[in-house]
């Protein structure tokens, strides 16, 4: 059952394996039986009225958030501002005329993003709640709930949760896209189907990211996570991943920035994750790359098929290029997943973490 861990040793390393079937359960969910995009009109209704969007969220959650802005301008055209909740309810930002609230929690029980849901509530503004658990405070009390149908996620560190929501998102953003009549070259169906195998390449690669952390990361105190454009989303998680769990020091830059400051922390044989799956910012990562190899870094590249290197650690799949937080993902969750197995660390209850955090 989803509540037992089966033949595995943690219920993070289930859940990361859980995350094909989870697209293909998203997919079955929000599908009518024309292969129609199946969505409450009430939501797509709210969808269109809106002038902008505010995702709130924490964590992980927010990450996902990050990523979802993407797609919401790129493919709906709605404006959309990404805030932590816990700063959105102390220094609330100017809001415009026809705000829709979007808030993504896992467990729709975190206190941070449930007070900024009361207060905008209280100012009569619209709110849509993506979460894992229907039932749960922040689903009741909004107007719209949006299910993300990944089963329960027991492991503290979120795995299948934040690959549902951007599945989701992208979803949302499609919908809202058609409602709008919008043009769109894009499938969501079909694109996500195509993650959902190439996540599954990446549960049969464990050894492979088994071997990366005992060669780069089994001692090492610190570690960086750089990448640019959607890359630089996924390393705020990758790094988030690694820090939660295995208690290595971790930070997600954007490639450019680096130079700017954070650079002055590579020493010989600093590990330096790099993500490199979007095309328009391979030729630049590559040399942010360059940049730390020269002064000393211990790189390790995680490229896309028809990006890649001779000298990278990791190649993914092909997917779709919005999509590509969904699979470059996994890796990077795999990493923190060994790191804290060869550190001795709980894994799924890693120290002073809570899976859901109900106070303020
Ligand atoms: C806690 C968990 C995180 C999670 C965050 C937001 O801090 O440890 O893993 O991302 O809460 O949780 P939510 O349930 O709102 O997504």
């Amino acid at each position: 059952s989803d509540t037992e861990k089966g033949t595995y040793s943690h219920f993070m390393l289930k859940e990361i394996d859980e995350q094909p079937f989870v697209m293909r359960r998203i997919i079955q969910e929000y599908q009518d039986e024309h292969d129609q995009l199946k969505l409450d009109q009430d939501i797509r209704g709210a969808m269109k009225a809106c002038d902008r969007i505010y995702i709130i969220a924490a964590g992980t959650s927010y990450h996902a958030g990050l990523v979802g802005k993407q797609f919401l301008e790129k493919m709906a055209g709605i404006p959309v501002e990404v805030h932590v909740a816990s700063e959105f309810s102390y220094n609330m930002p100017l809001l415009s005329e026809k705000p829709l609230f979007v808030f993504i929690s896992q467990s729709g029980e975190t206190a941070d993003s449930r007070s900024v849901l009361v207060k905008i509530k209280e100012m009569g503004h619209p709110a849509l709640t993506m979460t894992n658990v229907p039932g749960s405070t922040l689903s009741r009390e909004a107007d719209y709930t949006l299910h993300l149908h990944a089963g329960p996620e027991i492991a503290v560190a979120s795995t299948k949760a934040y690959t549902a929501q951007i599945a989701v998102l992208a979803i949302l953003a499609v919908d809202t896209a058609q409602a709008k009549d919008l043009e769109l070259d894009f499938d969501p169906m079909q694109e996500l189907a195509i993650v959902a195998n190439a996540m599954e390449v990446l549960t049969d690669q464990k050894e492979a990211i088994e071997t990366l952390v005992r060669e780069n990361l089994g001692t090492t105190r610190n570690a960086f996570f750089i990448g640019r454009g959607t890359d630089y989303f996924v390393c705020l998680e990758g790094a988030l991943k690694l820090k939660e769990i295995s208690y290595i020091q971790a930070e997600g830059f954007a490639g450019g920035e680096l130079k700017h400051g954070t650079i002055a922390l590579i020493e010989d044989g600093t590990p330096v994750i790099a993500l490199a799956t979007q095309e328009n910012v391979n030729y630049a990562i590559r040399s942010n790359v360059q940049e730390v190899v020269a002064r000393g870094a211990n790189d390790m590249v995680f490229s896309m098929k028809g990006l890649e290197q001779d000298t990278d650690a990791f190649v993914v799949r092909h997917v779709h290029e919005l999509l590509t937080p969904l699979v470059s993902v996994v890796p990077m969750q795999l990493l923190a997943y060994y790191a804290a197995l060869h550190r001795d660390c709980d894994v799924d209850k890693p120290r002073n973490l809570a899976k859901s955090v109900t106070v303020e």
